[in-house]
Parts: C-alpha cells; sequence; structure tokens
C-alpha cells in the first residue's frame, strides 16, 4: 500500500492500493471513531460496489445509512445536494460521524460539499472509483455543485480526513471514461513528472503507478496553495481551451477529451511561441493520441476566444494561462486579451504539421 501525506491546513493521507477496498473497515477506525457513517454514492457505482461497502462497514461494527442518486453530471446540482443534506439531518448523523463518497468525481463533489456544510462541517472521507477521481477531484478539497448558469459555481473548500483508492475498482469502467481520466494523468506527467508523460505515452502504464505519481503532484500543489491563489492554477494545463471547447459542444465533447484536444493545443500555441521546442509539442500531441483523443480544436481561434473571455478564472482583463516549457516543466503566464487572442490561435488556426 502506498501513503501519501496532503499538507493542507488539516492534514491527511491518500492510501493507494490493490484490494484495500476489502479493508475499509479497519482503514477508517482512526478518522470514524463514532462508529457512524453515511455512504453517499451514485445509481451505477451503488449496483457495482455499494452492497459490499455497506456489508463490510457493518461487518466491522459500524452503523451505516446510504444516500442513491442518479449518475452523471445532471445531478451535480443544488437540489442533489439538499437531498443529501435532508438524508444526513434525517439519518441523526452528528459532528463526529463521517460521510464516505463513493464514486467518480460528481459523488465526491457532492458529498464533499454536503459534508462541508452540514452542522457547519463534518468529516469525509473519498472512496474514488473513476481514474479521474483517483488522480484528481478526491485529492484536494475543492467541493461544490453546478449552477444553471455554469459548471462549479457554487461550493467549499473542504478537505477529506482519508482518501482510499482501491485500483481495482477501476477495472469495471468503460475504455472512454477511463481515457478521459487518463487526460490529467497525462497533465500531471507535462506539469512535473518526464517518467510519468513518457510511461502513459508508452503505452505501458501500472494504473497504481499512475495514480500515486499524479497524486504526489497534486499534493505537493494543494499543500503549496490549498486555496488556490496562486500555484494551484498549473493544475489548469489545457482546461482553458478545454473548458471552452466542451461549452461550445454543449457538453457533448467530454471533459477529458477537452482538455486532451486544450493541451495538444496549447502545446502548439506554447511551441509557437518559443516557449518549447515543436518536438516537444509533437510528443504531447502523440501522447494525447495515444490516449485515443482527437488532438484538434473542432472550433475556430475567435470562438473559443469568446468563450474564453468569460471565463470565471479572469481577474480584470487579464487571463492566466499555463504554458509548456517542456515536458515536466510548464509556467502561469498572464495574458492580455490581444495577447492571449494571438496565442489561443497559434494552436488552433495554425494547426501544425505535427498531427
Ligand atoms: N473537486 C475537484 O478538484 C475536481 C477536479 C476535477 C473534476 N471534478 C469534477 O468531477 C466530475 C467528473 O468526474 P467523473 O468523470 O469521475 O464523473 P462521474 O462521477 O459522473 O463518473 C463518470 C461515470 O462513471 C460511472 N462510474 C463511476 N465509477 C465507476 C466504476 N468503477 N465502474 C463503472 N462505472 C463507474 C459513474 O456512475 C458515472 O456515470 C465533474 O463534475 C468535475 O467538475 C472535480
Ligand atoms: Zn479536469
Amino acid at each position: 500500500m502506498i501513503k501519501i501525506r496532503v499538507d493542507a491546513g488539516a492534514p491527511y493521507e491518500v492510501l493507494i492500493g490493490r484490494g484495500l477496498f476489502c479493508d475499509v473497515h479497519k482503514l477508517i477506525g482512526d478518522i470514524c471513531k463514532t462508529k457512524r457513517a453515511a455512504v453517499v454514492t451514485d445509481d451505477v457505482v451503488d449496483s457495482l460496489y455499494g452492497d459490499r461497502l455497506v456489508e463490510q462497514l457493518k461487518r466491522g461494527g459500524y452503523s451505516v445509512d446510504k444516500f442513491v442518486f442518479p449518475h452523471g453530471e445532471a445531478s451535480k446540482t443544488l437540489s442533489t445536494y439538499g437531498n443529501i443534506l435532508d438524508f444526513l439531518g434525517n439519518s441523526a448523523l452528528t459532528r463526529a460521524d463521517t460521510v464516505i463518497a463513493l464514486g467518480g468525481g460528481v459523488t465526491g463533489d457532492l458529498s464533499g460539499f454536503a459534508a462541508a456544510t452540514y452542522l457547519r462541517g463534518i468529516k469525509f472521507i473519498q472512496i474514488p472509483t473513476t481514474l479521474l477521481a483517483a488522480v484528481d477531484s478526491s485529492v484536494g478539497g475543492k467541493t461544490g455543485v453546478d449552477l444553471p448558469v455554469g459548471k462549479n459555481l457554487a461550493g467549499a473548500f473542504h478537505q477529506p480526513s482519508l482518501v482510499l483508492c482501491d485500483p481495482d475498482l477501476l477495472e469495471s469502467l468503460d475504455k472512454k471514461t477511463f481515457a478521459d481520466g487518463m487526460s490529467e494523468a497525462l497533465k500531471c506527467g507535462i506539469l512535473a513528472d518526464k517518467t510519468l508523460f513518457n510511461s502513459i505515452g508508452g503505452g505501458s502504464f501500472d494504473a497504481e503507478d499512475v495514480i500515486a505519481r499524479c497524486v504526489k503532484i497534486k499534493a505537493k500543489i494543494v499543500g503549496d496553495d490549498e486555496f488556490d491563489r496562486g500555484e494551484r492554477a498549473l493544475l489548469n494545463l489545457g482546461h482553458t481551451i478545454g473548458h471552452a471547447i466542451e461549452k461550445l459542444s454543449s457538453f457533448s465533447v467530454t471533459h477529458g477529451e477537452a482538455v486532451g484536444r486544450g493541451m495538444a493545443a496549447v502545446a502548439r500555441s506554447s511551441a509557437s511561441f518559443g516557449y518549447c521546442s515543436s518536438e516537444c509539442a509533437a510528443k504531447i500531441s502523440a501522447a494525447v493520441a495515444s490516449l485515443g483523443h482527437p488532438t484538434d480544436v473542432p472550433y475556430g481561434g475567435e470562438e473559443i476566444f469568446g468563450v474564453v473571455r468569460h471565463d470565471k478564472k479572469r481577474s480584470g482583463n487579464k487571463t492566466s494561462l499555463i504554458v509548456v516549457r517542456d515536458i515536466g516543466k510548464c509556467e502561469i503566464v498572464s495574458m492580455n486579451d490581444e495577447e492571449l487572442m494571438k496565442f489561443i490561435r497559434a494552436g488552433i488556426d495554425d494547426e501544425g504539421d505535427d498531427e
């Protein structure tokens, strides 16, 4: 079992290991001292792992209630959030008890936000079941829901007390959902880990190793900038353009695919502006393609810029964009609208010959 400590305001551990799900009742003992827990999960994950978790907890002497909501981003709303709060209240959970989020990023974000606000904050444990949740959303304490006007607009910083990640749980994922999570893992490689990048790009990787490497990178960034005031922005590599692609496609392009396309585009722009070599950009494109994602941007530079201009991450008329210096090294660059437009166009409108 691999243990990674996250040095947030309240430090916690991420435990990664195959078969660890079978020992959940033993591993949560230090956190869940009251032996009273509320499990939150979606219907798909519930049908796969819900009963096993509840049975194990009961075998360990825990008293457990479970809340199941319909799977998918469409459930990440104030309404589901309210239903979870009602469920916690009806289960008479106290501040000493614990919420357990079993699922992907949607479940983690919803349950974390409910745990952040129920009784002004109770403990929660993340058990990620998607690759995206394992390498990204289960660590770092960003919780929240979507509003009708946009994604992730209401939420709170609330760190989990423990993250239990069993790569065996990811084996039931379909290929596309797994590939979507791999985009985030590739992002970690481009940001800070050449070995990780090469193993993903080369197609020979071990899920446990990939998760551990990504969590280490995220733990370091979150430890240095828990509340997203500086360095944490690095985790947005490929996301500014990615979010614009998702939005312009009315979310028919998945997040992971959009981020893959966004990273390839930013790499092309970075090469064209002299931040990195064109070989580096070509390697990034090839790695994105190796995951099965397209590397082009299916919209014009002007259209993408139109959406980016309204990004919530802007401050004043400046936008922080993550540029690539090399594989394993990226940098935050603040651009005004004119610079941003030129930069975006360089990776989209004059798509290079590296495809
Ligand atoms: N909090 C953060 O820091 C952070 C970071 C990145 C993304 N996010 C959020 O995460 C969400 C996306 O996460 P996601 O991609 O995990 O989505 P998700 O939770 O909706 O899971 C994707 C699909 O996979 C299914 N599923 C989950 N585990 C499975 C398993 N083991 N086997 C088979 N099917 C399984 C789910 O039922 C769902 O249909 C978005 O809402 C995004 O905003 C949050
Ligand atoms: Zn992402």
